[in-house]
């Protein structure tokens, strides 16, 4: 690769694996990971790191010119459940963060951008099962709107500007090595962390409301993927649909139940319940299987399996040093 890579929002859920999987595969000097809060040691100290405020074009562009950036991935952003609690800054910065990239991608100071999209594009029109590509979308909260102008703005640069946009709408994604940012499907992480500290977890999510979920291993790999394909393959510039696998809170808490017996779940359903129930309950992506052979690699008991087995020794370590 000529130039060198930019993640912004290298502190957030998906920027903190990210990082080091493309510092894996091109190089630790290579990939300048940007955040407007410290990233993870790990990510500070194994290549350059920057603080950005993605809203700051200024800065943006000095930064981009002094580490000759020709990739960006622009993870910063509010997700759904924050989105509804600020409205006004929630279509502002996953807006404006955007504008500013496309701008660069459009002056040709940048060749390429992966900017990712979200289920929550979908809305209570849409079907539930199976959505496809191009099914309804009705979006009825302020990210889910964000994001399906996202997908209008891409269309349009790689149209009129021919600018090498690259975007997935991925599902709720799980992970164990940081918390989740503020979205509607936070517990399905946060309910791993109970498991290990309490006996109970309180969800906020109804028992039976089903969402398509990914494991974040699977979600990183389909990222570097769809970005190391021929550009002549990428049909969808809007973003591809991708799945992982479905579940509600009562199939993943059963699961984690094999592991802790005498764990429970009761449940509060809130605004985000209302949220997930606009949701698919399950994803069709046939065109990413085709156009860039995507498959997915791990279902829930795998996921929770090699989630639980990551966390032990981390809450062993915890618990020794109380
Ligand atoms: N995590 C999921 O399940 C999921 C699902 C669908 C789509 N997405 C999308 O993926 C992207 C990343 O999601 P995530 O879960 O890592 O989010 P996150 O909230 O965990 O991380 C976002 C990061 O952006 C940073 N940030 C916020 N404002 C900024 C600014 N002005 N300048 C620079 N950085 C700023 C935050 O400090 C944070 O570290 C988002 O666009 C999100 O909508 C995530």
């Amino acid at each position: 690769m000529e130039g060198n890579i930019l993640v912004i929002g290298s502190s957030g859920q998906i920027g903190s694996e990210l990082v080091m999987e493309l510092r894996k595969s091109y190089g630790n000097n290579k990939v300048i990971a940007s955040d407007i809060t410290n990233s993870s040691y790990e990510i500070m100290n194994s290549g350059p790191f920057v603080i950005l405020d993605v809203l700051n074009k200024k800065d943006l562009y000095t930064i981009v010119k002094n580490y000759q950036v020709s990739e960006i991935y622009l993870l910063a952003a509010i997700l759904s459940a924050n989105a509804e609690k600020n409205i006004k800054y929630g279509w502002e910065l996953n807006m404006n963060s955007y504008f500013n990239i496309l701008e660069l991608a459009k002056e040709r100071i940048i060749k390429k951008v992966f900017w990712p999209s979200s289920i929550a594009v979908f809305g209570p029109n849409s079907p539930k099962k199976n959505t496809g590509q191009y099914a309804i979308m009705n979006p009825t909260t302020v990210y889910g709107i964000s994001k399906l102008a996202g997908e209008n703005w891409n269309e349009y640069y790689y149209r009129k500007f021919k600018v090498d946009i690259r975007s997935i709408r991925y599902p709720g994604l799980i992970g164990w090595k940081s918390k989740a940012g503020g979205g509607t499907t936070d517990y399905a992480v946060d309910i791993f962390h109970q498991a290990f500290t309490s006996e109970k977890f309180n969800c906020f999510l109804s028992h039976n409301t089903e969402i398509p979920m990914m494991y974040m291993k699977d979600a990183i790999r389909a990222t570097l993927e769809l970005m190391s394909a021929n550009y002549n393959d990428i049909n969808i510039r809007s973003s591809y649909n991708i799945s992982g696998f479905s579940f509600c809170p009562n199939d993943i808490y059963s699961e984690i139940k094999k592991y802790f017996p005498k764990f429970e779940i009761c449940y509060a359903p809130d605004f985000r319940d209302d949220i997930a129930k606009t949701w698919p309950d399950t994803i069709d992506d046939s065109e990413a299987k085709l156009d860039w052979k995507w498959k997915t690699e791990y279902g829930l008991k795998e996921t929770v399996k090699e989630i639980i087995c990551n966390l032990k020794p981390i809450y062993k370590t915890i618990d020794n040093e109380k």
